[in-house]
């Protein structure tokens, strides 16, 4: 396809992935706060089949919910069921998954310094974890471990970093975070379809005929309905994660997303007592000291260049490991046009911009890009020497 093309369609598809995204996840905040905040009703006496209610005003308007213990006495007409963000948002990310890496397997897929697959061995080890992936995790929430929430966490997140490892040593390591992201996305969006809906169905036809639902049924929604609920926040680190190359880029970039999806599982279990009633104290300040270590820990080794350094030879080094990418007329056959609009063509464009080319070089060192132009540790100390010394143009 034309990279025009190409890029214009990812860019749709993109774009709908997070409005589905936004939708699904904004209702599902937005029912865990509500079930938080439901109260015993204010004026008079509670409803024997009410559980409590809730008011507030939004936009103008005042809104009163009523919570049901089980379920009220007579269905309504209209019953708003909550599904469609959910399957939309997975069959957009399936497609953008497709345009981005699967369309063109050699731009990010497959990276043959890591491993040289084949582009249909590598297509099918990405749709192959989602598929295993998903028959595992229903298997282990339906064996005895999946009766028990901390074993159950624990052994998911080992098995989790695992894929996690695993991916990272075949695939590029941009693709490996990607599809770790993917497969926490589909067991999300597949717990909805085959496990919650279907049982949230056959419990209201149950109560509509003024029979008692099955019990196990409710129970299995809401387990699937609780690791939903901490999948989360780690799943939208990883949708960002692309602008991110020193976590994706690092040399144990699967290390440094598990210590993120504790990061967010961590921060999700604060809200989630939060709204229980209890205020724990250390789970946010610990948040952010791990937040501080993995920036520390992360950073990359640095080399310091002792010689006299010239604006000629930093200028020699951007021609030979950037401009590839970074021109008015790339070369590169991954880039027909600068990314990010950066260019480095002119002397002026290089001194402007010296505070990022300095980021990128030398202390995150994500530039070059998977290092394509083979810049070495001595250049990358050249251009740390030279900014820390002043970034002159002479
Ligand atoms: C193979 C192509 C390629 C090469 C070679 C390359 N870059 Fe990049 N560069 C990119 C891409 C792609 C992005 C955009 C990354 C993104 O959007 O997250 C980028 C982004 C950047 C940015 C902006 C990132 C920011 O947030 O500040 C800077 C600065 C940069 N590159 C500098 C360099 C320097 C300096 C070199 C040479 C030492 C270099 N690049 C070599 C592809 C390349």
């Amino acid at each position: 396809m034309d990279v025009q093309v190409a890029d214009w369609l990812a860019l749709t598809v993109r774009w709908l992935h997070v409005i589905f995204g936004v939708a699904w996840i904004g209702t599902s905040f937005y029912f865990n706060w509500l079930n938080n905040q439901i109260r015993p009703v204010e004026d008079g006496p509670t409803p024997e089949r009410v559980d409590g209610e809730l008011w507030s005003v939004h936009g103008g308007h005042f809104y009163q919910v009523v919570k049901y213990k089980v379920a009220p006495e007579r269905l309504p007409r209209t019953l708003h069921w909550f599904k469609y963000e959910a399957y939309f948002t997975w069959v957009s990310g399936f497609v953008l998954l497709c345009l981005v890496y699967y369309l063109e397997p050699t731009a990010f897929l497959v990276d043959s310094t890591v491993l040289a697959l084949h582009p249909h061995v590598a297509i099918a080890i990405g749709v192959g974890t989602l598929l295993v992936g998903w028959v595992v995790y229903h298997l282990l929430c339906k064996s005895p471990l999946g009766r028990h929430p901390v074993p159950f966490a624990i052994v998911g997140f080992a098995l989790m970093t695992g894929v996690a490892y695993g991916l990272s040593e075949v695939f590029g390591s941009r693709a490996a975070y990607i599809h770790v992201g993917a497969l926490i996305g589909t067991l999300m969006a597949w717990n909805v379809f085959f496990v919650i809906i279907p049982n949230q169905k056959i419990v209201v036809d149950a109560m509509s005929k003024g029979e008692e639902p099955p019990a196990h049924l409710g129970a299995a929604a809401s387990q699937r309905s609780l690791h939903n609920n901490y999948f989360t926040l780690p799943l939208l680190f990883i949708m960002v994660s692309n602008h991110y190359p020193m976590t994706f880029g690092h040399a144990q970039s699967w290390a440094i997303l598990a210590g993120l999806s504790l990061v967010g599982a961590g921060v999700r279990h604060w809200f989630n007592l939060r709204g229980k009633g209890q205020n724990n104290v250390w789970i946010l300040p610990v948040a952010a000291a791990s937040m501080i270590g993995l920036a520390l820990v992360s950073a990359p080794e640095r080399h310091e260049y002792e010689g006299e350094v010239t604006f000629a030879m930093v200028r020699d080094i951007v021609e030979r490991r950037c401009v590839e990418c970074h021109s008015a007329q790339p070369t590169s056959e991954l880039y027909p046009v600068a990314p990010q609009g950066i260019m480095f063509d002119e002397p002026q464009q290089i001194v402007d911009r010296a505070a990022r080319i300095h980021n990128q070089v030398v202390v995150n060192q994500t530039m070059p890009l998977s290092n394509l132009t083979g810049i070495t540790d001595e250049e990358r100390a050249i251009v740390g020497a030279w900014f820390t010394r002043g970034a002159s143009a002479e």
